[in-house]
């Protein structure tokens, strides 16, 4: 069964379709990918995704239940849970103060301030672990690199205990020793159940680690499938040469 469903999605920003009728599906347990040309629309339909953002038209649902129109709070405690394209690291705080912030629940708590439980503590160590980082735990967040931030922000992420997590070019600006720590931490988090859904443009990356591939293109899908066969589809092949260019 689809985890999460998108049908007909599509939103205006102005003049410009960000999102044009763009429909497709994510299958429970898989990584699927998002991938197109810059400014095809998908950090948008992550958007609308996690209700940032307010669709114009079409639908969106989660495990069976419409989410369309629900606030990003409730969608996240639903089970979807994403990282930005720019990290969003609290830089003052510490590694595990940002994990903290994002534990569920939390609520109001985080209004005063970043004041740890030891539930949370515990679990967020537990997480800095399985990434590697746990030696950066009490460092502040404005102090990592950009590759040791990625990590961090899937370390967030996954505070919440998701059940799709969406990253937004986990690979963008990681060198290449983190970049291999990112995909096996993506490949032993999908062993355990968790669905990914990546938008990404390192294309070796993708390609190694995900199916199905959905390719859009100005704001709608133009194929989808294994990730040879989308490689080869001449329609990919035009969106990617004729399109604005990386
Ligand atoms: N808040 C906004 N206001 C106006 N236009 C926007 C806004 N957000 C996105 N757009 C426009 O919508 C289109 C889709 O943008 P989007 O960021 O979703 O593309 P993308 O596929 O994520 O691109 P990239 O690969 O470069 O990140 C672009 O033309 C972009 O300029
Ligand atoms: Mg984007």
């Amino acid at each position: 069964m689809a985890l999460l469903e998108i049908r007909d999605l599509t939103k205006h920003f102005g003049g410009i379709i960000a999102v044009d009728h763009c429909t497709f599906s994510v299958e429970e347990g898989s990584i699927t990918s998002l991938i197109g040309p810059n400014g095809a629309g998908k950090t948008t339909a992550f958007n609308l995704i996690t209700g940032t953002i307010s669709r114009d038209s079409g639908s969106i649902h989660f495990d069976g239940r419409d989410i369309t129109s629900a606030p990003p709070h409730r969608i996240a405690r639903r089970g979807i849970s994403r990282t930005f394209q720019i990290t969003r690291a609290l830089g003052d705080m510490t590694v595990l103060e940002n994990l903290a912030v994002h534990a569920h629940g939390r609520g109001l708590m985080s209004l005063l301030g970043p004041s740890v439980r030891a539930e949370e503590r515990e679990k967020a160590m537990s997480l800095l672990e399985f990434l590697g980082i746990e030696q950066l735990a009490n460092e502040k967040a404005a102090t990592l690199s950009y590759g040791q931030r990625k990590l961090l922000e899937l370390g967030a992420v996954l505070m919440s205990e998701p059940r799709i997590v969406m990253l937004d070019e986990p690979a963008g600006g990681v060198n290449p020793a983190l970049l291999e720590t990112i995909v096996e931490r993506i490949l032993e988090l999908n062993k355990q159940g968790i669905t990914f859904l990546i938008v990404e443009h390192n294309m070796e990356l993708v390609m190694s680690i995900s199916d199905p591939v959905i390719v859009m293109a100005s704001g709608a899908v133009i194929a989808e499938g294994h990730p040879e066969k989308v490689q080869s589809d001449p329609a990919v092949l035009e969106a990617y040469l004729g399109g604005p260019g990386e």
